[in-house]
């Protein structure tokens, strides 16, 4: 296949950040997607209604003159998130869903959940309303093995709340287990997102001669059959699986150092990133309905009517890219895509 066009795909979850960071990036998302879940780990995060008309404002005024773009807005759960901050999010239309982090697992967790049981009232109200909740599925126990983490969060955590709230719609983002994908197939109102990286790459990929920071996402790369299973789910056709990128852009300097941060940058090159996966086992047929279609069909959102194009040809990722003071190294930086997007 030397062409391939799909009905415009958008971004079921993606980090914008703020200021000049969200200047530098967005016009990558732009470029490929219609929408795109946005995620609220700012500092200080997006707490609130108003903290999230607030930020949707900043991204609005971001887009680059003539492009259309609709950010879909989320709120940050924590120990105080109320039943009526549901409430006045959900009457919004603004707010598609709120993200629970647990407190400590991740970039700007630290506001997080500190016990997942003292948000049941929040839940309830989520559950009644038809809230969306979407989970940064890790347990943050330190004895726990960071490569065990998603495995043992299902066990503990998810297994008991979707047995609290059968008819909570849950997405447990960035699945990168066969656990998850077992999961998610067995149980009803559950979906989940899946990134580039974890589609593409196994946990090997962190050490291939060197420690390579710019490989270290979280939940962190799994082993090889981890990764079959994922990619699997995701060339199924199976409505409950999603694209989200969990694109992250941290500045170079916060990747390559002595205690670097987790995140993939990948907004620049996705939808070419996942066709090379999807091509890797020959499904390229399957990748418009887990582009375009499962996403809007789980939120309950019209499908877009525009379409985009990508054909075979050969281009070498940029090494790095312009961020605000420092640069930004793409997933994959400086290797060969046979895909591109027109
Ligand atoms: O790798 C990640 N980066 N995982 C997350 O959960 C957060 C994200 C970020 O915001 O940088
Ligand atoms: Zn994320």
């Amino acid at each position: 296949m030397e062409k391939l066009t799909l009905t415009r795909p958008d971004d079921w979850h993606l980090h914008l950040r703020d200021g000049a960071a969200l200047k530098a990036v967005l016009p990558h998302t732009v470029h490929q997607f219609a929408r795109a879940v946005i995620m609220p780990n700012l500092k200080p995060p997006v707490r609130s209604l108003g903290d999230a008309m607030a930020y949707r404002d900043r991204i609005l005024a971001a887009i680059p003159p003539g492009k259309q773009f609709e950010p879909l807005m989320t709120l940050y759960l924590t120990d105080n998130t109320s039943p009526e901050d549901i409430i006045a999010a959900q009457a919004s239309q603004v707010v598609k869903a709120v993200k629970y982090y647990p407190a400590g697992a991740t970039t700007n967790s630290e506001f997080g959940v500190t016990d997942i049981r003292r948000c049941d009232r929040v839940f309830e109200t989520m559950q009644q309303v038809d809230m969306p909740l979407l989970l940064h599925g890790e347990v943050t126990d330190v004895h726990v093995d960071v490569f065990d983490r998603e495995k043992v969060f299902i066990d503990q955590q998810l297994i008991p709340l979707q047995q609290r709230f059968p008819n909570l719609r849950i997405v447990l983002e960035h699945i990168t287990t066969s656990e998850a994908v077992q999961f998610v197939l067995a149980t009803s109102n559950m979906a989940a997102t899946i990134t580039p990286q974890h589609l593409l790459f196994s946990r090997n990929s962190l050490f291939k001669g060197g420690i390579r920071p710019h490989y270290y996402c979280l939940p962190i790369l799994k082993r090889e059959q981890h990764r079959q299973a994922i990619l699997q789910a995701a060339t199924s056709g199976n409505p409950k699986f999603f694209l989200g990128t969990d694109s992250a852009p941290h500045g170079r300097n916060s990747k390559e150092t002595s205690c670097g941060c987790a995140g993939c940058y990948s907004a620049l090159h996705a939808m070419e990133l996942y066709a090379e996966a999807f091509e890797s086992v020959n499904a390229l047929d399957k990748l418009e309905a887990f582009a375009s279609f499962h996403g809007p069909d789980f939120y309950q959102l019209p499908r877009n009517t525009e379409t985009i194009t990508l054909t075979k040809t050969t281009w070498r990722i940029p090494d790095a890219l312009p961020f605000t003071e420092t640069e930004l190294v793409p997933l994959r930086a400086g290797e060969e895509m046979t895909w591109k997007m027109v």
